[in-house]
């Protein structure tokens, strides 16, 4: 037996990228990796220490020095910077609204990237983010373009925040996603894009368990040939 391929789920957000991940890796027993959250993080830990979100070389330092440590536990990951659970922190429209000015940045990537390539690779890894199949996984044996159309998917945020008693207009998160999308989509370094060799999938009216039953046949037939 082998110890597993690489799944990239990529996307914008609220796709449902990383809830169909954790699912997926679960079912699989596979490694779930959260990429996002790792930005996330290094922004919360910027916005706490007063960083000037302008200063690139700032950034990146932080994010060289940073100890951000994605605890995989039974139902989900918990999120550590500098030893601190910053789990819940990095959920907040704050940190949502400057999340892709610090990502863009090149010298931060570096360290990310870095991070997940080690953590993926023996395999038997689901990874999500937005340069997962085009840069830190390029040899992905799994590749998914996850998508849905911007109403459901600032529907499907807003209905997670109000049950999390987050107060949060729709509109304003719809507007805050398709800025942060555009965001993601026209920066320099690892833009958002499908790659060439995704499988894209509108998950617009599907649901979630269709979702990860098909990409459960996709793990399951390309593991099986060549192996
Ligand atoms: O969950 P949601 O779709 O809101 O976003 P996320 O996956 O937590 O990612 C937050 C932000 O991190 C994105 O909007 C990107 O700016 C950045 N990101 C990135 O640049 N590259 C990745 N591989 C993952 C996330
Ligand atoms: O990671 P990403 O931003 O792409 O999305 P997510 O955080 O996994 O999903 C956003 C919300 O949509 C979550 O509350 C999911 O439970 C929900 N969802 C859904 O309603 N239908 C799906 N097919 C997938 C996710």
């Amino acid at each position: 037996t082998h110890a597993g391929i690489q799944v990239a789920i990529d996307g914008p957000a609220g796709a449902g990228k990383s809830t169909v991940a954790r699912e997926l890796a679960k079912r699989l027993g596979y490694l779930y990796i959260d990429t996002g959250a790792m930005y996330r993080a290094l922004t919360w830990l910027a916005l706490q220490k007063g960083i000037a979100l302008s200063d690139d070389a700032a950034l990146a330092r932080l994010a060289e020095a940073a100890d951000i440590v994605l605890l995989p536990v039974p139902g989900g990951l918990t999120v550590l910077v500098d030893g601190q659970d910053v789990t819940d922190a990095i959920r907040t429209t704050e940190v949502s609204r400057h999340v892709s000015r610090v990502s863009a940045v090149a010298g931060v990537r570096v360290p990310m990237v870095r991070l997940q390539q080690k953590m993926a690779m023996r395999g038997g890894v689901v990874m999500d983010g937005r340069d997962i199949g085009t840069h830190v996984l390029p040899q992905a044996e799994v590749k998914v373009f996850l998508t849905a159309s911007v109403e459901e998917r600032a529907r499907r945020r807003f209905k997670e925040m109000s049950l999390k008693g987050a107060d949060v207009d729709l509109e304003q998160l719809r507007a805050d996603m398709e800025r942060r999308d555009r965001e993601d989509m026209t920066r320099e370094t690892a833009p958002l894009v499908q790659a060439a060799d995704a499988v894209y999938l509108d998950t617009t009216g599907l649901a979630f368990d269709e979702v990860v039953g098909r990409l459960l046949d996709m793990v399951h037939s390309r593991a099986e040939d060549g192996r």
